[in-house]
């Protein structure tokens, strides 16, 4: 058996690359697709439902499989420096890869606003880590300005490889299920990874490899949901700081992936998030951060609204990895139990909890 070599050897056709392209690689991909039953049984839910794990890259977040083509093209094209605006995912995966390349990588984040574990990534793999005073609508304005008048490539996702890289998790869904499912559901900030997924559905289909399409189900936060609102958000807010997003970039796409699909975008509440989050972790021993949750937390909505037929393949994606968040677990799960050392008062506490 040969090796997972990365998202670019692994779909190679699929890519705009060739024999010149260098490429920058961690290993990304082939993340695992679980079944989850326990869940479902808890909840009454008559439906097929997937969770892809895709915390398990490298840097612990999807952001790895669009930067491993970003940072590959932009080194392939003589880039030194890259820049992005970010909640931290991005940053984080765009530092580590820039490593690897040996180029500078430039994150602006907005200061206080993003998980401990992605802004120390940032740090150790030597980026430079700028905090704005703003959120990240304000930061992803300015290295758009900064692009234009310095040599520094930008590997947000408005950076189209971003979003080439990002449909290999299509792929795999399709390759580890054996077919499409009927729905796929992701948590939306920037917008660009349900543009991304249904790319890669689409592009699967034209080559053979499925037969059917699902239908696209979108995410977003109460206090952060310009789609569903229809206008742009001024002073977005919620505990998911992944989709902190008042105007994503991807907008538009992310709009045609819904009504091609016709599939929906919907609002979940911080609440509701947070409920997903810990029933992840806790029937089913996935922790995922609580923007990812927001895709599982949106199709128990829908499903307690009769949305989906019965029997239905549902393939949620947790987008990232609940360790990069440990400050969010201390919020809605039970502290540890603090005991004298020594075996009597122990042996008292057992008694009561068996
Ligand atoms: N989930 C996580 C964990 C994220 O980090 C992001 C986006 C999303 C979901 C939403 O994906 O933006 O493609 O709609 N994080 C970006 C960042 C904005 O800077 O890390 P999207």
């Amino acid at each position: 058996r040969t090796p997972w070599r990365g998202i670019i050897k692994e779909y190679y056709e699929f890519f705009p690359v060739t024999e010149k392209t260098p490429i920058i690689t961690l290993l990304e991909g082939n993340t695992p697709l679980v079944r989850v039953n326990n869940l479902t049984k808890k909840l009454n839910m008559d439906i097929e439902l997937y969770l892809k794990f895709d915390g398990a890259n490298p840097t612990g977040s999807f952001k790895d499989r669009g930067m491993t083509l970003a940072i590959s093209k932009a080194v392939e094209e003589g880039s030194r420096a890259v820049i992005c605006a970010s909640t931290g995912n991005t940053s984080a995966s765009a530092s580590a890869y820039a490593a690897r390349a040996g180029i500078k990588a430039i994150v602006l984040i907005p200061e206080g606003k993003i998980a401990t574990g992605k802004l120390v990534q940032a740090m150790i793999h030597g980026a430079v880590v700028i905090q704005i005073k703003g959120n990240f609508d304000q930061a992803l304005d300015i290295v758009r300005a900064i692009v234009k008048e310095y040599p520094i490539t930008l590997v947000n996702s408005i950076n189209p490889y971003r979003i080439e890289g990002q449909k290999s998790a299509a792929f795999e869904v399709c390759d580890q299920l054996g077919y499409a499912p009927d729905y796929h559901a992701l948590p939306v900030g920037n917008a660009g990874n349900i543009s991304a997924y249904w790319k890669g559905y689409k592009e699967y289909k034209e080559k053979g490899r499925i037969t059917t399409l699902p239908k696209m189900l979108g995410f977003q936060a109460a206090g952060a949901a310009p789609i569903v609102l229809g206008r742009p958000v001024d002073k977005p807010e919620t505990i998911a700081t992944a989709i902190r997003i008042g105007n994503p970039a991807s907008w538009k796409t992310a709009v045609q992936a819904r009504d091609e699909s016709g599939g929906k975008i919907d609002i979940v509440t911080d609440e509701e998030i947070l409920k997903a989050y810990k029933m992840i972790a806790s029937y089913e021993g996935i922790f995922c951060e609580p923007a990812s949750a927001a895709s599982v937390a949106g199709v128990i909505k829908l499903y307690n609204q009769g949305y989906f037929k019965k029997d239905s393949t549902v393939v949620c994606t947790l987008t990232g990895n609940g360790l990069k968040d440990p400050d969010t677990v201390f919020k809605v799960a039970d502290e540890p139990h603090i005991l004298p050392a020594n075996l009597d008062n122990v042996k008292a506490f057992m008694e009561k909890i068996l």
